[in-house]
């Protein structure tokens, strides 16, 4: 073997070490090269019959190379190595579980309006909508709540800038501050018998704070027949408070004053958390208004020409938000608008 010759074999490995992409191929490559039986260990194998000055030549010319291809299996390993792992991400494994989607879900303020809905669709009521910007009239007006009225102040609102001053109640646009518009609204396009009843969004002029919101959600209801009276409003509300809050509930009927309604009246559960003793929650009262009510008042009647005499009903009206409260036992309103997936979860 001459000197010229370790040359030649150090440039076929590095050209043939090019080409190898596999951890077997380098294997071969290492065994062909540097095993017991390659062509390095061969090469020694002539060692005995070189002259003494030959020998010590030979075998640091052998040991350079012997260094150079181990260095260059060395360094091959690492890319080899890095490329199979690489192999390995890109195949797909049927085997392993897929990346879980998220499920969305119902807010809690939709899932209690649908439950309400619900209840009193079964009882044969039907669900209708109005508009968030509303009519001036059908705010006030129609609802006999006359421009001078104090109890206007209860349900005052936003108002849309007017594009000119001077406008009629009916061509003033607002935000609706309650849903009960839409008993003007219906009353109007449909003929009685009507039960109806009127999930929305409604808003007033309220600082916010753990029991106000500028915005919140009603539920109105209404039934208009002949010889409608009190004591079926009662038993419809009596339905929706135990079907709600469940069978052992009681209620009271408290008189109140409200403009569209007479008698009117407000309810009251027994404390859900108490039972009735009186805690915290129910301000040691033992009782929970949850609504309010009443028979309609001829004035809405005559303003959406239905004959008070042929005809009579009863309206009620509540909101969402404290039914949804007091049913999951929330004591902050401002949960439901914050958007926080933690407490929007537990629903
Ligand atoms: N509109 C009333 C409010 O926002 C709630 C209400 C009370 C509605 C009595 C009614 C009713 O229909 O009869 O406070």
């Amino acid at each position: 073997m001459q000197a010229n010759d370790f040359e030649s074999i150090r440039i076929q490995a590095e050209s043939e070490a090019v080409t190898i992409s596999t951890p077997q191929g380098l294997e071969e490559f290492r065994l062909k090269y540097l095993g017991r039986k390659g062509l390095l260990a061969r090469a020694s194998a002539i060692i005995p019959t070189l002259s003494q000055e030959e020998r010590a030549e030979f075998g640091r010319k052998l040991n350079i190379l012997k260094k150079a291809l181990t260095v260059l299996v060395e360094e091959k390993a690492k890319t080899v190595a890095a490329k199979d792992s690489g192999s390995s991400i890109n195949r797909i494994d049927l085997g392993l579980p897929g990346i879980a989607q998220e499920l969305g879900r119902l807010h809690p303020i939709t899932q209690v309006i649908d439950e309400i809905c619900a209840l009193f669709t079964r009882m044969g009521f039907i669900v209708v909508e109005g508009p968030e910007i509303e009519t001036e009239y059908n705010n006030f007006t129609g609802l006999n709540i006359p421009l001078e009225h104090p109890s206007r102040d209860t349900f005052d609102t936003f108002y849309l800038k007017p594009k000119t001053d001077n406008l009629k109640p009916a061509t003033k646009y607002l935000l609706r501050s309650h849903t009960s518009p839409v008993q003007v609204r219906a009353m109007k396009s449909r003929k009685p018998p009507l039960s109806i009843v009127v999930p929305g969004r409604v808003y007033r002029p309220d600082a916010v704070d753990a029991s106000h919101s500028f915005m919140f959600h009603q539920v109105e209801g209404f039934l208009v027949d002949k010889g409608i009276k009190f004591s079926d409003l009662k038993g419809i509300l009596e339905v929706f408070a135990k079907g709600i809050f469940g069978e052992n509930i009681k209620m009271r009927f408290r008189p109140h004053f409200f403009p569209f309604t007479e008698p009117s009246a407000e309810v009251d559960i027994s404390c859900i958390i108490c039972q009735g003793k009186g805690c915290s929650v129910c301000g040691r009262k033992g009782w929970l208004e949850v609504l309010g009510c009443g028979m309609i008042h001829p004035n809405v009647f005559k303003h959406v020409g239905i004959n008070a005499k042929t005809y009579t009903g009863f309206a009620f009206g509540m909101g969402v938000e404290r039914i949804a409260m007091l049913k999951y036992g929330i004591n902050d309103i401002r949960l439901f608008f914050e958007n926080d997936l933690r407490f929007l979860k537990q629903f």
